[in-house]
């Protein structure tokens, strides 16, 4: 019977064939210890000269590094593996031979494996990663289905910037000047107009020459957008959320939390509400720590949110930023009309900004002077202005970037191995 590595469970004690890649071995005269893989899962198989003939055997003794084959074999009970079963190897079918296999069992420096990274990604650091970015995926749609939101693809190529106008990507759309998008948002605020709660899920780009652990310059962002929602309505659905991933991947990623040595002591403690702390109050916390230089008005930086973060051991709001640096479109704060309704949401243990949202602005003459204010185009903002003309209404939205979600959660330490194929200022290959 065909199966697979992870499916293998289900036939224990039975003989199955599975089609699989070497990924290690060690062997001795009497015995070869196979690490196979099949991207399913990882698994050892045995193969026993004693029973096997010996052509069988010296096959799979000299199986090399990431050699195909299909491996028929029974699968036994194994308590010392972790997924609890193995192969006693009876017969090996090479498919293709693999010669010097370029990633070795031994150190590689960082852009080596980055040149190589559609090899790369067959690792099992690398492999469980991924299986953690798409438990979060599955939970994002999960939580957003359950919870009466209707999926809305915002457009990638755009003619206006919703983040402000020097982080775009250009490009040509015949004879007119196009942007990569660099958030959905605007669209979605339609959405919202159009199906109440909305959330879209996609590639967003930003020409930001930054090269830090939390940059990339291609991201996926989950944007929520939700009608008749004020700025506190949307901060719970935040932290619900963000608790429902956690919870997900401590739940269905046991093993690729294992594989990647990832302590999960913090992200156990993961649960609503969250603690929350104001700009002005997170200045003030900032000056008594080591940052004496910090000014009301500047913007934190990573060392910031790190002390910032690491003060409560969990994901933290800080709300109330100062107006003049967020963007255009923020709902002023009745209680100081110098800051804004949004929050930032802060992940521990140095992981950074995860998410961004805000109350948005819905009274039409005071989005008109924002626009102004900060040197836009009104005419490419029309459609946005109509939200506003037309029944306008309370609402919020947040962007959450699924690379540093899925960083903090796996507990790598930069986001570029957060994405199977990541595009970082100096990288566009492979
Ligand atoms: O804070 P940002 O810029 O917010 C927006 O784009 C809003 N329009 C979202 C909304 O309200 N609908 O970006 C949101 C999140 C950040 O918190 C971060 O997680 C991620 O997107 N992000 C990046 N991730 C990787 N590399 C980058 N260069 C990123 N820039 C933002
Ligand atoms: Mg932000």
């Amino acid at each position: 019977m065909k199966t697979t590595i992870k499916q293998a469970k289900q036939h224990i004690g039975q003989e199955v064939t599975i089609g699989a890649w070497l990924h290690n071995k060690r062997s001795s005269g009497k015995i070869a210890f196979l690490q196979l893989r099949d991207g399913t899962g990882f698994m050892q198989g045995v193969a026993v000269k004693s029973e096997l003939d010996e052509e069988t055997f010296q096959l799979a003794k000299d199986l090399t590094q990431e050699t195909s084959f299909y491996i028929t074999g029974t699968i036994t009970e194994d308590d010392r593996s972790d997924i609890g079963y193995e192969m006693q190897v009876k017969s090996i079918e090479v498919i293709s031979e693999s010669h010097d296999y370029p990633i070795t069992p031994k150190d590689h420096g960082t852009e080596f494996l980055m040149d190589h990274r559609h090899l790369w990604l067959r690792s099992r650091k690398q492999h469980a990663v991924m299986i953690i970015r798409n438990e979060i995926i599955r939970a994002t749609y999960e939580f957003f289905n359950e919870h009466g939101f209707t999926k809305i693809d915002p457009p990638i190529l755009t003619a206006s910037a919703p983040e402000g106008t020097s982080e775009l990507f250009q490009t040509q759309y015949f004879d007119q000047d196009a942007y990569l998008s660099q958030s959905g948002q605007l669209y979605m605020e339609a959405a919202a107009m159009a199906y109440n709660k909305v959330f879209s899920f996609g590639p967003t780009f930003r020409a930001e020459k930054s090269k830090t652990r939390r940059h990339l310059i291609e991201f996926w962002m989950i944007e929520p957008e939700m009608a008749f929602c004020n700025h506190e309505e949307s901060l719970e659905v935040q932290e619900q959320y963000v608790t429902h991933i956690v919870q997900s991947v401590l739940k269905n990623c046991e093993l690729e939390l294992k594989a990647l040595d990832r302590d999960t002591t913090n992200l156990e403690k993961v649960a609503t509400p969250f603690p929350r702390i104001t700009y002005d109050d997170a200045v003030e916390f900032l000056k008594e720590q080591r940052f004496e230089d910090i000014e009301w008005g500047e913007d934190f930086g990573a060392p910031h949110e790190t002390a910032i973060a690491n003060h409560f051991d969990l994901p933290v709001f800080i709300t109330n930023y100062p107006t003049k640096i967020k963007p255009f479109y923020m709902q002023p704060n009745p209680e100081n009309e110098d800051t804004v309704l949004c929050a930032d949401l802060i992940a521990p243990e140095g992981y950074g900004e995860i998410i961004g949202g805000s109350e948005r602005i819905n009274d039409l003459s005071l989005l008109e002077q924002r626009i102004d204010e900060y040197g836009l185009d009104a005419d490419s903002y029309d459609y946005y202005l109509d939200l506003r003309r037309y029944g306008s209404v309370p609402h919020s939205g947040f962007g959450l970037g699924l690379e540093r979600t899925v960083a903090w959660i796996s507990g790598v330490e930069h986001v570029r191995e957060t994405s199977p194929f990541p595009r970082l200022l100096n990288r566009l290959y492979p």
